[in-house]
């Protein structure tokens, strides 16, 4: 191993690589504000004119420059610089929203994803899809606009929307998952697979009998149209 020798050039050189990764996690952050914003605007739309809230909640989070490095290199990305890590890291945003139901999902997608200057790039819809393990979410990386002095920047940020029942099942599947270091045993995958199936009853149930008291007139609860990717 050859050391590295501590001079003034080297610090400075760390200091001005750290100042500069510190200006690129920021833009996502003002980024991952703006959806915040935009959320919590729907939010209080719907609580005061139609005296209803789909929002149970909302959590952001920032990659930490650990996991993006990780992530970099399990990509196998040589040599990255920030222009490049911009294009290939989508998720260094993420807000999650967790829904009441499954149509509020569908509706707060739309409603986000409609606006004038939001950018779709990628949707996955693992609620008409779930993943082979039973995940269901409504995934989108979207680009919005951030205004800085320097000029307009369009900030990519992973939206996920999902239930609280699949919230409640991916949180405790991420944990057995981290758990087992990856290496789930055959019996808990299959239990996991079971309490998923569970989760989208409960859901379906609970979206039937909240129609039913809040005496919305729709014949049967069909599941919403699976939303195709938009760029
Ligand atoms: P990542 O490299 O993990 O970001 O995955 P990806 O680029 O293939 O994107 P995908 O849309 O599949 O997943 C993005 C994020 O969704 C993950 O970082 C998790 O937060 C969540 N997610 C995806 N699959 C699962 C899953 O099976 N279980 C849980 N608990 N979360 C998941
Ligand atoms: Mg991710």
């Amino acid at each position: 191993m050859t050391a590295i020798q501590v001079t003034e050039t080297t610090i400075s050189e760390a200091k001005e690589l750290r100042d500069e990764f510190q200006r690129f996690l920021r833009e996502y952050e003002f980024g991952m504000r703006e959806v915040e914003t935009k959320i919590s605007i729907l939010r209080d739309e719907f609580t005061h004119d139609h005296s209803y809230n789909p929002i149970e909640h909302v959590k952001s989070r920032l990659k930490s420059p650990d996991s993006i490095v990780e992530k970099v290199a399990r990509r196998g990305i040589e040599d990255p610089d920030f222009d490049t890590i911009r294009e290939q890291i989508t998720d260094i945003a993420g807000v999650r929203v967790t829904c009441s139901f499954v149509a509020d999902v569908y509706l707060l997608f739309d409603l986000l994803t409609q606006q004038d200057d939001i950018t779709v790039r990628i949707v996955k819809d693992y609620i008409a899809n779930p993943k082979p393990n039973g995940y269901k979410s409504l995934h989108a990386i979207i680009e919005v606009p951030v205004f800085l002095s320097t000029g307009p920047l369009s900030i990519p940020v992973e939206v996920q929307f999902r239930t609280i029942a699949m919230d409640f099942w991916a949180s405790l599947e991420h944990k057995i998952y981290y758990k087992f270091s990856n290496q789930v045993p055959g019996h808990l995958v299959a239990s996991l697979s079971d309490a998923a199936e569970a989760a989208a009853e409960l859901d379906t149930r609970m979206e039937r009998l909240h129609r039913e008291a809040h005496g919305v007139a729709r014949r049967q609860i069909e599941p919403p149209s699976p939303r195709i990717m938009k760029v």
